[in-house]
């Protein structure tokens, strides 16, 4: 290719990139296969390394983090970055509405409702269509550059289209999406690192890493909210409200909260407020409340601000999810891997309408980190369904006869002497039939998302237990009727239920199976990925661990912990029973067609390529699912040009089809091929 034909391939690239990367992370609505989007990423950096003089700011290639930086710049923010006054209820926020009013002598105004996201406020700048930096609030007047970590959230554009601004700032929250927060603390337990306190403040450290390389992995969101324009003059393109600059920053490419509203009354305003503090948990981001701003900003101008606070704006804060009370004491569990998991015992409160008692405390370095100590008054948070966390101890509050906490030597069951492997957070029970891991490994064997037995909830669980009825998790299939009837309470109706659902319950999956028996980092997603790949657990039962690590999502820690559970006597005894009790081991539904990558997509192959002949190229095509055509129209997906491509190239080029090269093309079809 001569250089300027690189050059436009490059742009290409990038304008076809940026627009997927708009579909995927901002719109939420990809139209092309994560194959065919590598591949164009491939080509991309292929074509940018062999010449590093086109490589620009904006690239896509760009957001991959780089190597740690010595600290972070101070930068100077062009307007304060103001915060906000609250209203804890309906007559705050209805006093809020009324002085606005006077201040404005009587005008009628509408409000935006924003939910107010729980993150970081960061400032965006930028000139010439390009994102130039991009920096945290900081104390307000000056933040820090965190420019570098900022590149490496795919829903911040690199650059906006021509129409915008010359030189504008836009302001927003970076979030930490809550399902990658719950799966990165779930690994970092599997690893045995300690786990995070919650979103925001992994958000936080996420955006000031020093190393952009690690922010990059870790997937941080935003949602932006305001625009201000950098020129002297103001901008003229900017809308003169909240509302319109809203859509004005969606149009820009820019990802804006879907849940915004324009409010005509403090009565819709409420309205919207209730509707949230009821649906904000289902979110996968925190809301803390919501943001209410006077549209117009000529009015919001009238109001000016007091001190850091604009009169224009205010957060409605949801009810309370923290409270204050007293730790009385530390109580230890042991689960069903034989995990001792300390939990806290406090002084009852009413947190957010609900009375919390307990609280997790995930491992003894978790105490340790917060410096937590029996008869601290400490803070307590609440958040929907999940179970209540301690945030931290008041340590101005203590009196000196607060006691330190520390882990007991012996399991508070069986009196086996505990152990803490080395490189983990986590305290192991040894003794297989501890009565308290059995418990928690019967509840778990029983439960809806492994062997789903219904009927068999904690207490019958406990009943069967202390009966002598269930020694080891296959002895639920030896359980009779008439055993059942000898339970206390146990009438003739539910007996014969929970027997008919026992015997259901021989005919789950093998990953199901696989995660029912609690081996020790092995969920049910990483049941699927090992049963999927041995179809058989005999089989899975003598993989070496050098084996298991092999297979593509399995870390050495699950390797170690599933070989070490089948070498287990006591283990593969418990296989056989569950084999003769008729429970499947072995996988023998007919292996599923291979996956076709490209279904759906159609290509056109014109010119000549090095590596194959077209009809090569073609049946590689065909058999990863892709359709042929002779010539390009709009249905058409890829064209693949070879050498002296000819009219076909100049039809893709008019109706912008995406043009693939031999080299991205192998390389889709290489990626597209990956189990
Ligand atoms: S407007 C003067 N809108 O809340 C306007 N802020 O307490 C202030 N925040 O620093 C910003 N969601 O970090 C605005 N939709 C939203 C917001 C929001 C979250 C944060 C932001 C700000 C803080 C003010």
């Amino acid at each position: 290719m001569s250089n300027a034909s690189i050059a436009d391939r490059v742009e290409r690239l990038r304008a076809e990139i940026n627009r997927h990367n708009h579909l995927y992370f901002v719109l939420d609505a990809p139209d092309i296969s994560d194959a065919a989007y590598d591949a164009l990423m491939a080509e991309l950096r292929g074509l940018e390394e062999q010449n590093p003089e086109l490589v620009t700011m904006d690239s896509p290639t760009q957001r991959v983090g780089a190597p740690p930086a010595e600290g972070f710049a101070e930068v100077v923010h062009p307007r304060p970055m103001l915060s906000l006054a609250n209203a804890f209820d309906g007559d705050e926020l209805a006093a809020w509405h009324r002085r606005a009013t006077n201040l404005l002598d009587g005008a009628d105004f509408q409000m935006v409702c924003e939910l107010k996201i729980d993150g970081l406020a960061v400032a965006l700048t930028y000139e010439d269509g390009v994102f130039v930096y991009g920096a945290t609030r900081g104390d307000g007047y000056r933040g820090e550059d965190v420019t570098r970590n900022l590149r490496t959230i795919r829903s911040i554009p690199l650059s906006v289209p021509p129409e915008a601004p010359r030189r504008f700032e836009v302001r927003g929250e970076v979030y930490f999406p809550r399902s990658l927060f719950d799966k990165l603390n779930e690994e970092r337990a599997a690893q045995g690192q300690p786990t995070y306190a919650n979103p925001r403040n992994t958000a936080a450290g996420s955006l000031r890493q020093l190393d952009s390389r690690i922010t990059a992995q870790r997937a941080l969101d935003i949602f932006v909210y305001s625009m201000y324009g950098l020129e002297d003059a103001g901008d003229a393109h900017i809308p003169d409200n909240q509302w319109d600059t809203l859509d004005y920053l969606k149009s820009l490419g820019f990802k804006v909260n879907p849940h915004n509203a324009l409010c005509r009354s403090p009565e819709d305003v409420e309205s919207y407020y209730r509707r949230w503090v009821e649906e904000a948990e289902r979110l996968d981001y925190g809301a803390d409340g919501v943001v209410v701003k006077v549209n117009p900003f000529r009015l919001q101008d009238a109001l000016g601000s007091v001190g850091r606070e604009p009169r224009w704006a205010i957060a409605y804060k949801f009810p309370a999810t923290q409270a204050v009370t007293r730790l009385l004491d530390i109580g230890v569990n042991v689960g069903r891997t034989g995990s001792l998991n300390p939990y806290a015992m406090l002084e009852p409160v009413d947190v957010g309408g609900a009375t919390v008692k307990m609280a997790t405390l995930h491992n003894e370095d978790y105490i340790h980190s917060k410096d937590l100590r029996i008869g601290d008054w400490v803070v307590v948070e609440r958040a929907g369904e999940v179970i209540p966390q301690v945030v931290g101890p008041l340590p101005e509050r203590r009196t000196g006869d607060e006691r330190e906490f520390s882990m007991p030597t012996t399991c508070p069951q069986c009196r086996t002497t505990v152990v803490r492997p080395e490189g983990q957070a986590m305290s192991l029970c040894p003794n297989p039939s501890c009565p308290a891991q059995l418990f928690e490994l019967l509840k778990h064997f029983v439960s809806r998302g492994a062997m789903d037995i219904e009927g068999m909830g904690e207490k019958l669980c406990l009943s069967l237990l202390e009966a002598g009825l269930v020694r080891d998790i296959a002895d639920v299939y030896s359980i009779s009727k008439e055993r059942l009837l000898n339970l206390e309470r146990m009438a003739e109706k539910s007996a014969t239920n929970i027997i008919d659902a026992i015997e259901a319950s021989k005919e789950r999956e093998l990953p199901r199976v696989l995660s029912a028996l609690g081996v020790l980092h092995v969920g049910s997603e990483m049941a699927e990925t090992l049963a999927s790949h041995y179809r058989n657990l005999w089989r899975l039962s003598r993989a070496t661990e050098q084996e298991l690590v092999a297979i593509p999502g399995v870390g050495p820690k699950i390797a170690e912990s599933v070989a070490t559970y089948f070498q287990d006597e006591a283990h593969r005894h418990v296989l056989r029973k569950l084999q003769s009790a008729g429970v499947r081991l072995v996988d023998d539904s007919p292996i599923e067609p291979v996956e076709q990558p490209l279904a759906g997509l159609q290509f056109v192959v014109t010119g000549r390529l090095d590596s194959m002949t077209r009809a090569q190229a073609e049946a590689r095509i065909k058999e990863l699912g892709g359709a042929v055509g002779s010539s390009v129209s709009r249905k058409t997906s890829y064209l693949v040009a070879g050498e002296e491509a000819g009219s076909k190239l100049d039809q893709a080029n008019k109706l912008g089809t995406t043009v693939l090269t031999e080299a991205g093309f192998l390389e889709m079809a290489r990626t597209a091929d990956r189990p």
